[in-house]
C-alpha cells in the first residue's frame, strides 16, 4: 500500500484527535510540575499512564492500525466503515508485523487486538523479556530476531515481504515512508493536548526537550509546535551518546547511521534515523543534545524520586536540562517542558 515515497509530513492531526476522543478509554495525560536542577521548575507531560499501555507509543500504532484497516477495506470495497460481517472477516484475516525496542510493539499488539486482527512482533535480544511477556499477554506472537534493534527491523521487513502481512514500522527508510507517518500523526495528539493547556494557562514553555530514538516523537512534536503554538520555544532533541543518529544526520546533511555500544536508554538506542523524522527536524530549527549512560540513569532516578516512576529512556529529556548553564536554570523566565515517555519497567 506504499503509494508514494516522500519526506513530506502534513499530518491530519484533527483526525487523530477525533479518533482518540471517540474512544471510551481516552483521557489527556496529566502535565505536572516537578523540581529541576538549581531550583528550576520543570513542566512534565506524564505519558506513563497513556491508555493503560505505559508509554506515549499507545497513540501511534493503534491509530495507524485503524487507519490502515480503513484504507485497505475502502480500497477493496469502497466502503468507509468496518461494521459489516464481511468487513469483520477481512479484519480478522489481517496480521501486522513490526520490530520494536518495546513500546511500539505493545502499541501494534494492542491495536491489532482491539481491532480484531493479529500481530507478530520481532524483538532483538536487547529488549527485556518483560516486554515479550506483555506482548504475548496482548495476544501477539513474539519472535526473537537478532542481537540489536537494527537486526530486528531487518527481520520484520523480510517477514512482511515473505508473508505478505502488513509491515507497521515506526521508522522510515527509502521506499517505506507512508505508514509510519500515520504513527507520527497519532503522536501529534500530545502536542495538541499541551497546546490546549498552555492556551488557557498562558504559561508557554521556553524550552522543550524531546528524547529521540528513530525520531518519530521528536519530529511530530517539533512539527506541531512550529505549526500552531502561540509562543515558540527552543527545541532540543536529546539522544543517547551511544546512538546519535539524528544529530549525526543533521551534521552530515543526509541520513546517517550512528555507531556506538548498546545504551541503557534502550528505547532510544536506534542507530538509523527515520528519514521522514530527520527531514522534519531539519525544517523545524532544533538543536541537539546527547546524554551519557550515567546521565540517563541519574535522570531516571531523579524523576522516579519526584513521583513519576520511569526509565532512562523515559527521563532522557529531563536529563538534558542539567546541561544548561546556571544563569538560565536560575532565571525566572526559564520554563522547560519534558515528556516522561514511559513508565518504569
Ligand atoms: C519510552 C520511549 N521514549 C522515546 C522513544 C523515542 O521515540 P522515537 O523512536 O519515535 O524517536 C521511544 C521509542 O520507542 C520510547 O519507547
Amino acid at each position: 500500500m506504499e503509494t508514494k515515497d516522500t519526506l513530506d509530513f502534513t499530518p491530519d492531526f484533527a483526525k487523530a484527535h477525533a479518533y482518540f476522543e471517540a474512544r471510551a478509554d481516552y483521557v489527556p495525560t496529566p502535565m505536572t510540575k516537578i523540581n529541576g536542577p538549581r531550583g528550576c521548575v520543570v513542566l512534565a507531560k506524564d505519558e506513563t499512564g497513556r491508555l493503560g499501555l505505559g508509554a506515549f507509543k499507545a497513540l501511534g500504532a493503534p491509530y495507524a492500525v485503524a487507519r490502515i484497516l480503513d484504507h485497505k477495506w475502502q480500497e477493496q470495497t469502497g466502503e468507509e466503515t468496518l461494521n459489516s460481517p464481511a468487513a469483520k472477516a477481512f479484519v480478522a484475516s489481517q496480521t501486522f508485523v513490526c520490530a520494536s525496542a518495546g513500546n511500539h510493539g505493545v502499541g501494534v499488539a494492542a491495536g491489532a487486538r482491539d481491532a480484531g486482527a493479529k500481530a507478530r512482533i520481532h524483538l532483538a535480544d536487547t529488549v527485556p523479556e518483560s516486554f515479550a511477556e506483555r506482548l504475548r499477554a496482548l495476544g501477539a506472537t513474539v519472535v526473537r530476531s537478532g542481537a540489536v534493534y537494527e537486526d530486528s527491523v531487518a527481520a520484520a521487513t523480510k517477514d512482511a515481504e515473505i508473508s505478505g502481512d502488513i509491515l507497521l514500522a515506526d521508522g522510515t527508510w527509502p521506499g517505506y515512508t507512508e505508514i509510519p507517518k500515520w504513527v507520527m500523526e497519532g503522536y501529534c495528539v500530545i502536542a495538541e493536548e499541551l497546546r490546549a493547556v498552555f492556551e488557557i494557562s498562558g504559561e508557554w514553555p521556553t524550552h522543550v526537550y524531546l528524547q529521540a530514538g528513530v525520531g518519530g516523537l521528536a519530529a511530530a512534536m517539533a512539527h506541531m509546535i512550529r505549526l500552531n503554538w502561540t509562543e515558540q520555544p527552543e527545541l532540543l532533541v536529546v539522544e543517547p551518546q551511544a546512538a546519535t543518529c539524528l544529530q549525526d544526520s543533521h551534521k552530515a546533511g543526509r541520513p546517517t547511521q550512528a555507531t556506538g555500544p548498546e545504551s541503557n536508554m534502550g528505547r532510544l538506542d536506534c542507530k538509523d534515523p527515520s528519514i521522514v523524522a530527520w527531514s522534519v527536524l531539519e525544517r523545524c530549527n532544533v538543536s541537539y543534545a546527547m546524554l551519557t549512560e550515567k546521565e540517563g540513569a541519574t535522570a531516571a532516578s531523579q524523576v522516579t524520586a519526584l513521583g513519576i516512576p520511569t526509565t532512562p529512556s523515559g527521563a532522557a529529556g529531563y536529563g538534558a536540562i542539567a546541561h544548561e548553564n546556571d544563569a538560565l536554570l536560575e532565571s525566572d523566565d526559564y520554563r522547560p517542558l519534558v515528556i516522561i515517555s514511559e513508565t518504569a519497567t
